[in-house]
């Protein structure tokens, strides 16, 4: 990509009214690309860790129990080469790692914080996660803990955006972080009530500010997408509030959640930060994260290694 100039169109206004605060739609120009070509990301599939890459049958319902979710016994390449016929969903992680789809990212974030009045570079933690998934699967409910814009490349995405500003969809200690937890969530059919729907098509991208609770189904072809992420200042704060509530919860010792005592929050930031910068260094290794991962959290913590469908399901 030469130039950044084509690859984000977006209605200022809209832009400066609603970036980071709702969901709303906008254009990109990445949908012919040759980093989403399928040889592309069988290529970007074997070059990462295995943690990096979570996959599971793409048959579940909205509101799928974790230990339900059909897992799908084939290697993460071999899904993507059988995308059409796979009923799979697919997400490859933290593709940031590789240069050319960083370079993507940087280029892509930037132009869209600058379209929407943001300093340059007001932010961090670029990630990206790429989704393949088959004709007719479903994301089922869930929240993340980034901003994020989702670009659509091939195929049909319909994803609902819900209203959750009082905490009646997901409650705040559902909100704790845990990598214990799965990411989906409890949903009921009233919360329908409360989605916005967008139909996105190649071309087509979707701001989901922080938390925004969300559930995303395929058309009657594969898909391709790929979610753009970052974290401003705020949002890094908030996600260490919302680390160490959930870690203490796991040592029963359940807190407030942000917002209720500035002084709370401040220790828990400063406790967040001493914590990381011991245990930081040591999940350089992928056998060292999976083994912190179970110490602190459990054995549910490392869901995502699990590719055999479980017997008697
Ligand atoms: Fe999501």
């Amino acid at each position: 990509m030469n130039s950044t100039a084509s690859i984000v169109s977006v209605d200022p206004v809209i832009a400066s009214a609603k970036f980071l605060k709702q969901a709303f739609t906008l254009k990109h120009g990445l949908a012919d690309h040759p980093l989403f070509k399928l040889p592309r990301l069988v290529e970007l599939a074997k070059s990462l860790p295995r943690d990096r890459i979570e996959y599971n049958s793409g048959k579940v319902a909205v509101g799928v129990k974790p230990e339900d979710v059909p897992k799908i016994d084939m290697a993460a390449e071999d899904v993507i080469r059988s995308i059409e016929t796979a009923t799979a969903w697919m997400v490859i992680k933290m593709v940031e790692e590789d240069p050319e789809y960083r370079a993507l990212l940087e280029a892509f974030v930037e132009q869209a914080n600058l379209a929407a009045g943001r300093k340059a570079g007001d932010y961090s933690n670029l990630q990206g996660f790429i989704f393949v998934s088959s004709a007719n699967a479903t994301t089922p409910f869930h929240l993340d803990a980034e901003e994020n814009i989702l670009i659509q490349i091939r195929g049909d995405k319909f994803v609902r955006t819900f209203d959750n500003d009082d905490r009646k969809l997901i409650s705040e200690e559902d909100m704790e972080i845990s990598p214990s937890k799965h990411r989906n969530q409890k949903y009921e059919t009233w919360y329908e009530e409360r989605a916005t729907l967008h139909s996105l098509k190649p071309g087509d991208a979707l701001h989901m500010p922080y938390m925004i609770p969300h559930w995303v189904s395929t058309g009657d072809s594969y898909s391709i997408s790929m979610a753009m992420t970052w974290k401003t200042p705020e949002v890094l704060r908030l996600n260490k509030i919302r680390l160490m509530n959930g870690t203490l919860r796991r040592f029963g010792l359940p807190q407030k959640p942000p917002g209720v005592s500035p002084a709370a929050d401040m220790m828990k930031v400063i406790a967040h930060d001493a914590m990381r910068a011991v245990i930081d260094p040591i999940r350089k290794s992928e056998t060292a994260r999976k083994m912190l991962r179970g110490l602190i959290y459990g054995r549910k913590a490392n869901y995502y290694y699990e590719t055999k469908p479980k017997t008697g399901m």
